[in-house]
């Protein structure tokens, strides 16, 4: 509920204007927030009459970059290009360094570039060692930000779910796997805790209190059959029988490989502890509740 989180969350300053570009899954959810708080906030899809859409950007095509006219916050939640580039900077570079009133750039990336730490934890300050393609990509898209000299910071997230993209679609379409890999663990971020930290540090960061990067995930990592299994006793479905790693790796696609190649627990003492961010669901128990209500809702 929207309510939840606006609860915990100072108003934005009168007259903000918040530029959401790639409004999708997240980016809906904090452009909601946003606007409960007070702010003008407009959101970028790729195709006209997308939900959501307030205006047309897209990587591919000219942009005119009127629509960046006052504005006093800009978040970026588009993925790097297959080359590297920065879709954002690579278009409005030029108009952001000369936005006057620019109090706040986020930029939201992964933990993909911590990569792979054998199941140990990391914070802000563990060098990012990123393995996969893509997080190289993304590490050197966080660099182009930050070399902006902009006052940018960097989230990272973990894997994100929320309502409509839990374990509950592939449980109850049939197509959940029960992938048994001793050890492994995953963190995540319900997309309502993006949406609330988000916002929260936007107000920190006018009053001083702007590190550079920030996990933005849980207070538990958890190995992926124990969410599966908790999912499964919500819904009352029955579940399929494990499958060892080794045999299920043999149909993986590339991508769902390298997920499962990378084992790290992502510490969030920064936010929750030094800056003071009140999860809304703490761990993914809490998570799969809320999930579970909207899927009855619906
Ligand atoms: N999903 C995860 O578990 C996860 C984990 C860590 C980090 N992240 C990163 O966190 C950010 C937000 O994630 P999300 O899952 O909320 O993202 P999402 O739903 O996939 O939304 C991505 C947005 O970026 C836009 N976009 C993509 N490529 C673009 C391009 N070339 N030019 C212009 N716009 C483009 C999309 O446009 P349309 O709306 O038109 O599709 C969409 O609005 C993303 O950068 C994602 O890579 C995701």
């Amino acid at each position: 509920m929207i309510e939840d989180i606006v609860k915990q969350l100072e108003p934005l300053p009168s007259k903000s204007k918040l530029i959401i570009f790639g409004g999708g899954y997240s980016g809906q959810k904090i452009a909601s927030v946003g606007r409960h708080l007070g702010a003008k906030v407009l959101c970028s899809r790729r195709k006209k009459g997308s939900k959501g859409a307030d205006f047309i950007f897209d990587s591919d095509r000219e942009f005119s970059n009127e629509i960046c006219e006052g504005v006093t916050h800009v978040l970026s939640c588009i993925p790097p290009l297959l080359s590297g580039e920065d879709p954002v900077l690579s278009k409005l570079k030029t108009k952001l360094l000369n936005s006057k009133n620019l109090k706040w750039v986020g930029y939201l990336s992964t933990t993909g570039v911590y990569g792979d730490t054998k199941g140990t934890w990391v914070n802000e300050n563990t060098c990012p060692n990123p393995q996969q393609g893509r997080s190289i990509r993304r590490f050197s898209c966080e660099k182009e930000w930050l070399e902006t000299r902009l006052p940018v910071q960097i989230l990272r997230l973990p894997g994100i779910y929320g309502p409509g993209r839990s374990a509950f679609e592939s449980l109850l379409n049939g197509t959940v796997k029960m992938i048994d890999k001793p050890g492994q663990v995953f963190s995540r971020i319900h997309v309502d805790d993006i949406a609330g930290a988000v916002l929260f540090l936007i107000n920190l960061y006018s009053q001083g209190k702007n590190p550079t990067v920030v996990n933005v995930a849980d207070d538990l990592p958890t190995n992926n059959l124990e969410v599966i299994d908790y999912a499964a006793k919500l819904a009352n479905k029955p579940l399929p029988s494990k499958v060892p790693f080794e045999i299920a790796k043999t149909t993986m696609s590339p991508m769902a490989l390298s997920f499962w190649k990378e084992n790290r627990k992502v510490d969030n003492n920064l936010l929750c502890k030094k800056l003071g961010y009140s999860l809304i669901y703490p761990n993914f128990k809490s998570g799969l509740k809320n999930c579970f209500s909207q899927l009855k809702l619906n």
